[in-house]
């Protein structure tokens, strides 16, 4: 299960029931992300959107403890408990969490990955997202070159689950063989780090990596086509691995 969320520089997402900023191409990455697949949010989230309706082309959950509360196009349910027991009979990597934040906080022990549109800048908030620089337990995964809007700087970053680490190093392992690389050096990078834990000099060396041998190699991937692996449908967006937040 993934979160999609739109942080400032101190994880405040919110104010007064709204966005502290909407940057079109932060709007698109999201509908890029969700469309078709199913969205679960809180009552006070849903009632932010225009008209208080729920999004299109997507299977909008709306949790609340209202029992009487009713919504046309949109399953209504009144627990964290009973969305996760819905949402089984959804591919886990079809499911977002979009907010807000007693949502996320709720559900982000149950989400392996967190697609984070990081804002460079402290607006005025009174809701918040977990600190996942804070958390162990997740490492950002890919990175996106820093963008702009007007004054403000921003930039995509996936954080995944640090246990979700040793599907990339069976991904690496099983595409080295594939594509007759001779070797990734961010495979035994990655080998170190769930071998041993991270450390910073460790992230630093995999970004660094990430970048010069992963971004290729997606792209060799999508040539060969074999991008419709299960693993990899669920690290990447195979529609677009080459383009994999760069070009949002
Ligand atoms: N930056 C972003 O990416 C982003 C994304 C989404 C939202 N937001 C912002 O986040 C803010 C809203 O966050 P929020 O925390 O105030 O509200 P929220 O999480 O959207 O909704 C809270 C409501 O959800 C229901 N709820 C939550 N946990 C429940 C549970 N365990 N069982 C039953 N119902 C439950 C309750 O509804 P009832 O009161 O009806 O019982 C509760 O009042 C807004 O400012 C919004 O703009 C930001």
């Amino acid at each position: 299960m993934n979160i999609i969320v739109a942080a400032d520089r101190n994880w405040g997402i919110g104010n007064q029931n709204s966005l502290l900023v909407q940057i079109p191409r932060d709007q698109k990455f999201f509908r890029e992300m969700t469309t078709g697949k199913v969205v679960v949010m809180g009552r006070k989230t849903l009632e932010s959107f225009p008209n208080g309706r729920p999004l299109k082309n997507r299977v909008n959950i709306v949790i609340t403890g209202q029992k009487d509360y009713k919504v046309p196009d949109a399953i209504v349910l009144h627990s964290v408990e009973e969305a996760l027991e819905y949402v089984k009979q959804y591919d886990t990597n079809d499911v977002f969490v979009i907010g807000g934040a007693s949502i996320y906080e709720q559900m982000l022990p149950y989400c392996d990955v967190a697609h984070v549109t990081v804002m460079d800048y402290a607006y005025q908030a009174d809701t918040w997202f977990p600190n996942l620089d804070k958390m162990d337990e997740f490492v950002v995964a890919a990175d996106s070159e820093e963008k702009t809007y007007f004054d403000l700087e921003y930039c995509f970053k996936m954080y995944v689950r640090k246990s979700k680490l040793k599907e990339i190093i069976d991904f690496n392992k099983r595409y080295v063989k594939y594509l007759e690389t001779e070797s990734l050096k961010g495979y035994d990078v990655l080998l170190d780090i769930y071998e041993e834990g991270m450390t910073k000099d460790k992230y630093d060396k995999f970004f660094s990596l990430l970048k010069a041998e992963i971004v290729p190699l997606v792209k060799q991937i999508k040539e060969k086509n074999i991008n419709k692996d299960p693993l990899f449908g669920k690290l990447f967006d195979v529609n677009k691995p080459d383009t994999f937040y760069e070009e949002v």
